[in-house]
């Protein structure tokens, strides 16, 4: 069922606040039938994109990436040249070089290092679902959907344990520059220029990169053969500011993508206690991680930029405009999913855009987002038998990143 409470399907694209209270679902149901390619122009100076909401429209822009191109900016956000080249991560370029970079760290997050992780993941998800356990209601999201994400970021990086918790702020504050509860620099609501040549704009983005010189430079204790570690010592090596942005893009992918998943798979729970009862059976967890993140599609749109015109669905896209590729849609197109706003947990195949499939940028974390998922889940219904949302859940205002930020349940132990 779509809420059709807060989204008339008109909803503005641009402004973050039509999603202040979730998805306007009902609008890209309607975008998707009578209108696929749509121009949005943004109320502030930014410059208008096109809004790519089918499966088949956004596949196919996401494969020819050599038409539509990631090497000028990867959100809605203007970038002069001088801007892109300081704040690239590698998730900015195209190939020849983007390739080179994702066959150094594509080893490092493969299926099978992800499943040797299992049983750490496991033990860290049970301590944290008996924490969550002391009291019978409490924030969900803050409990248990934040925890695991931010120690498995912190063993994957090779950081401290006692840095993760500012860490997670400071990349909670460059993904949610657009929500007040996660800075003090709202990005559509005050001057940001100052900087510009930071990560997301965020004056976080100045803290993270000398967190990531500190580690760089020995100054800070970084483990051995991990992930920072094997970069460090790469042959390759990146430079500094490479090394910083690289710092700065796990942190920001890895952690809020992998807790607004967990938070929507909870909030499903606790408002329809019978697929809990479900998932006590054992059947779906080879299917269920998958449909709780087609579900969510945290990561709602990543932005290319045409590299020449090109006509679709009788549109013209000029070379230079904006792209959107609403991968949040395109996880709901009637047109390949039965019952899309369902969440099916045996669903199969399950399709969805949410890692950005079909494209040579399929996120690189998607094997740890899922276990992580997976396993925290099967903890918890171990030890409960009913979760029961005590409020509404609020949601982080963002049209780039979609979460429920606070989920108030009162549960009951087995
Ligand atoms: C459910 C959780 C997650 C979701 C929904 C998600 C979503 C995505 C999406 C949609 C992309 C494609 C970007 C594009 O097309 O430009 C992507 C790329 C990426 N993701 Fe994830 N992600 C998740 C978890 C993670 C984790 C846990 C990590 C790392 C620890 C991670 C690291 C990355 C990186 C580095 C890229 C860039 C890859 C490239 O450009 O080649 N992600 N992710």
């Amino acid at each position: 069922m779509i809420d059709k409470s807060y989204d008339d399907g008109h909803a503005d694209l641009s402004s973050h606040d039509s999603f202040a209270n979730g998805v306007p679902h009902a609008t890209f149901a309607r975008l998707r039938k009578e209108d696929p390619i749509s121009w949005s122009e943004p109320k502030d100076d930014t410059k208008g994109f096109w809004n790519l909401t089918r499966h088949a429209d956004i596949s196919l822009a996401n494969r020819e990436s050599h038409l539509f191109s990631s090497a000028q900016g990867i959100r809605i956000e203007d970038q002069s040249r001088e801007e892109y080249l300081a704040r690239r991560t590698f998730q900015e370029t195209d190939a020849p070089e983007h390739a080179t970079t994702r066959r150094t760290v594509n080893p490092m997050f493969t299926r099978k290092l992800m499943e040797d992780f299992e049983p750490l993941i496991r033990e860290l998800a049970a301590n944290i679902i008996d924490r969550a356990l002391e009291s019978t209601e409490f924030d969900a999201v803050d409990a248990i959907a934040k925890q695991l994400p931010m120690l498995m970021l912190g063993r994957i990086l090779g950081v401290a344990d006692e840095d993760l918790e500012w860490l997670v702020e400071k990349g909670d504050a460059l993904i949610g520059n657009t929500d007040p509860d996660f800075t003090d620099h709202v990005i559509d609501k005050m001057d940001t220029s100052a900087y510009r040549m930071m990560p997301f704009r965020s004056p976080a983005g100045v803290e993270l990169y000398d967190y990531a010189s500190d580690l760089l430079h020995a100054r800070r204790p970084l483990a051995k053969n991990s992930i920072l570690d094997i970069m460090k010592r790469d042959e390759n090596a990146m430079d500094e500011r490479a090394f910083q942005n690289f710092f700065c893009l796990l942190v920001a992918a890895g952690n809020d993508t992998t807790r607004y998943s967990i938070s929507m798979a909870l909030h499903a729970l606790a408002n329809d206690n019978t697929m809990l009862t479900q998932l006590k059976t054992g059947q779906y967890w080879d299917t269920c991680a998958d449909e709780f993140i087609r579900y969510a599609s945290p990561t709602m749109h990543f932005r290319r930029t045409a590299t020449e015109d090109y006509e679709l669905h009788g549109k013209k896209i000029r070379k230079g405009d904006k792209v959107l590729l609403w991968f949040v849609s395109g996880s709901r197109d009637e047109a390949v999913f039965d019952k899309p706003n369902d969440i099916i947990l045996n669903r199969k195949p399950n399709r969805h855009l949410a890692f950005g499939q079909g494209g040579p940028h399929v996120c690189l974390g998607r094997y740890l987002a899922k276990l992580e998922l997976q396993v925290v889940l099967q903890e918890l219904i171990k030890k409960v038998d009913s979760i029961k949302a005590t409020d509404t859940p609020s949601w982080t205002r963002s049209n780039f990143i979609c979460g429920v930020k606070r989920l108030p349940v009162r549960v009951t132990r087995s």
